[in-house]
C-alpha cells in the first residue's frame, strides 16, 4: 500500500509486525483479545468490536469488544443483514460509513440501549475461502473525525492478516477437544472394571510389580484381560511414557516371528531392500507384550532365552549386538508348567519369564463383577454408537450371572454388544442374548454318581457361585441363600467349599 509521494505508510509496517505476533498465539479467546486491542490502537478509534457467524443458529455474534460498553455488548446478536456490521457479513463486502445516522442500513437499536452515540463506522469481512467467518466493526475515531478511505486500507490489510490466523486457532482448538475426547476413550476402553476380590488382588499384585523391572507371566483363560493387565502394570511403571508394544507369538510363523522381533539390515534376505529394527528395538525404554508365548518354536523360544540373558541380540543379518532396555511380560493360556514336564517349553526360559507370575480369574469365579461388567460395556457401546443406553430384564441379568462364560469377558463383552444390536433398543431380553445356559447345568449332575454325590457337588458348586456373587460375604451369601450364618459357616466347612479360592501371585526369585 502506498501514499500519494510513493513512500509505504508506516502503519503497515506496524501491521505487519504485529501480524507476527498474532500468528503465533494459538490459543482462541486470547488470540481475539488481541486482534481487537490491536485494531482499536491502529486504527485511532475509540472502540471495536469482532464478530463472529454461528453457522448453526445463522446468527453473528458480539464475541469480544473494546471501548466503554464492552461487557454489555456481548450481550447482543444479529440475524445476518441486520444493521451495518450484519450487512457486511451478508454481502462479504466491506463497508467505510462517514455518518451512520444517514445510511438507512444503520440500526440504531443497540446504540440506544447502550447509550452510545455511534458517529462513523469501518466494518470489514473476515473471509476464509469467500466464507464470511465474521466481522471487524471499528467505531468512532478518537479526534471525532469520519473515518476515510485510508483508514479502511489499513482495516483491510489488517483483517486479511489475522483472519488466517483465527481460523488456525479454530482449527487447533477443535483438534485439541477432539484429542481429550479420544484420549478418554481410550483411557476408559483400557479401564479395568471389577470389584471382587479376585479382581482386587490381581491388580493389587499387578501394582506391586508394577515398579519393578522383573520379567512377569500373566496366565489365565482366553478373555480374561492378560493383555489388559499388561498395560496396567506398564501404564504404572516408571517406563509408562516408553512404548508397549504386543507381539501374538502363535500368530506368526517363525521366520516371520523372527523378523518381527530383531528386525533385519539391508540384504538379509531376499526382499530385505531396506533395514528394519524389530520390535524390541521398539520397546526400548518401555515394555513387550509376548502373547501366547506358550506357542513360541523351540528354535525361538532359544533365541529368545539369549535376549532375556544378555539384554541384547542382533539383527537379523547384523553384526554388531544391540543393547536394549525392556521390560518383558509374557503371556499364555496353557499350562507352562505341563508344557515344561512333557519337554515342548524350555524350562530356563520359564523360570527367566516368570521371575513373577500373575493369574487372572476366570470370570466364572467373580460372577459378582457381571453386572458391573454388563454396565460398563453397555456405556461404552451406547456412546460408540450415540444411542440410549438400553436396560436389562431381571430375567436377561439373571441368565448372564448364571452362565459360565467359557470365553470370559471377551464373550461377555461380544455377547452384551449383540445383545444390543438384536433388542429393541429400550430393554435386553434373555432371547437377546446369544448364550446357551443349559450346559453349565448339566455339567454338574454328571450320570453315574449317586443321588447324595450329586446333591452334595450341587450344593458345593451353589456355595461357592453365591459367595462369589456376594465377593465373599458370608452374610450376605446367608441372607440370598435364607439359611442362618453360622449354618452357612458350617455348611461351608463339611463341604470343603473353597473360601478364598483364589491365590493369585507368587512370586519366585531365581
Ligand atoms: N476387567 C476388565 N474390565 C473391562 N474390560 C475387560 C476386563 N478384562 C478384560 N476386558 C476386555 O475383554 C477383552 C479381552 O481382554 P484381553 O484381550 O486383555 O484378554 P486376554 O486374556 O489377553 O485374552 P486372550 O488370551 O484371548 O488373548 C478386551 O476387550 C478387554 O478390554
Ligand atoms: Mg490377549
Amino acid at each position: 500500500m502506498t501514499i500519494k509521494d510513493g513512500s509505504i505508510d508506516p502503519k503497515i509496517g506496524l501491521l505487519r509486525d504485529i501480524s507476527a505476533i498474532i500468528t503465533s498465539v494459538l490459543d482462541l479467546d486470547q488470540l481475539l483479545g488481541l486482534i481487537i486491542d490491536t485494531a482499536t490502537r491502529i486504527m485511532d478509534a475509540k472502540a471495536s468490536s469482532l464478530l463472529l457467524v454461528d453457522e448453526e443458529r445463522k446468527k453473528l455474534r458480539f464475541f469480544i469488544s473494546t471501548g466503554e460498553k464492552k461487557e454489555k455488548l456481548k450481550e447482543y446478536d444479529l440475524e445476518l443483514g441486520e444493521g451495518i456490521a450484519g450487512w457486511v457479513a451478508e454481502n462479504g463486502k466491506p463497508l467505510l460509513i462517514e455518518d451512520v445516522k444517514n445510511d438507512e442500513r444503520w440500526n440504531s437499536k443497540i446504540g440506544k440501549a447502550l447509550d452510545f452515540d455511534v458517529k462513523s463506522m469501518a466494518c470489514y469481512p473476515m473471509k476464509v475461502q469467500k466464507r464470511v467467518i465474521g466481522v471487524i466493526e471499528i467505531i468512532n475515531r478518537k479526534d471525532g473525525k469520519p473515518f476515510r478511505k485510508r483508514d479502511m486500507d489499513i482495516l483491510s490489510a489488517f483483517t486479511e492478516l489475522v483472519t488466517n490466523a483465527i481460523e488456525k486457532a479454530r482449527r487447533y482448538r477443535n483438534v485439541s477437544k477432539e484429542n481429550i475426547f479420544l484420549k478418554k476413550k481410550f483411557e476408559k476402553s483400557y479401564q479395568i472394571i471389577g470389584k471382587s476380590k479376585a479382581v482386587k488382588d490381581v491388580i493389587s499384585d499387578a501394582l506391586k510389580v508394577a515398579d519393578s523391572k522383573a520379567n512377569t507371566l500373566l496366565t489365565g483363560e482366553s478373555g480374561t484381560g492378560k493383555e489388559l493387565m499388561a498395560r496396567l502394570v506398564h501404564n504404572n511403571s516408571p517406563r509408562k511414557r516408553g512404548p508397549f508394544v504386543t507381539v501374538s507369538c502363535g500368530a506368526l510363523p517363525e521366520t516371520l516371528l523372527e523378523r518381527e522381533l530383531f528386525g533385519h539390515e539391508k540384504g538379509a534376505f531376499t526382499g530385505a531392500d531396506k533395514m528394519k529394527i524389530g520390535l524390541f528395538e521398539a520397546a526400548d525404554g518401555g515394555t513387550i507384550l509376548l502373547d501366547e508365548i506358550g506357542e513360541m518354536s523351540q528354535t525361538m523360544q532359544v533365541k529368545l532365552l539369549r535376549v532375556l540373558q544378555e539384554s541384547s541380540f542382533f539383527r537379523i543379518g547384523g553384526t554388531s549386538s544391540i543393547q536394549v532396555d525392556v521390560r518383558i511380560i509374557a503371556a499364555t493360556n496353557q499350562d507352562l508348567t505341563t508344557k515344561v514336564k512333557e519337554g515342548s517349553f524350555r524350562e530356563d526360559l520359564f523360570y527367566r519369564l516368570h521371575v513373577v507370575s500373575i493369574k487372572l480369574p476366570p470370570l466364572r469365579d467373580r460372577i459378582g463383577d457381571i453386572p458391573i461388567l454388563i454396565d460398563h460395556f453397555l456405556e461404552r457401546h451406547t456412546e460408540e454408537y450415540n444411542s440410549i443406553k438400553p436396560t436389562i430384564t431381571k430375567e436377561a441379568m439373571e441368565r448372564m450371572v448364571n452362565y459360565h462364560w467359557p470365553g470370559n469377558i471377551r464373550q461377555l463383552e461380544n455377547a452384551v454388544e449383540r445383545a444390543v444390536v438384536m433388542g429393541n433398543g429400550k430393554e435386553i431380553n434373555s432371547d437377546d442374548l446369544p448364550i446357551d445356559i443349559t450346559r453349565r447345568e448339566l455339567d454338574i449332575v454328571k450320570v453315574g454318581s449317586t443321588l447324595k454325590e450329586a446333591q452334595e457337588r450341587f450344593k458345593k458348586e451353589f456355595l461357592a457361585k453365591t459367595l462369589d456373587y456376594t465377593n465373599g460375604n458370608r452374610t450376605k451369601a446367608a441372607s440370598v441363600l435364607g439359611i442362618q450364618r453360622t449354618y452357612l459357616s458350617r455348611l461351608l466347612k463339611e463341604l470343603n467349599v473353597p473360601g478364598g479360592r483364589r491365590r493369585i501371585m507368587q512370586s519366585e526369585v531365581e
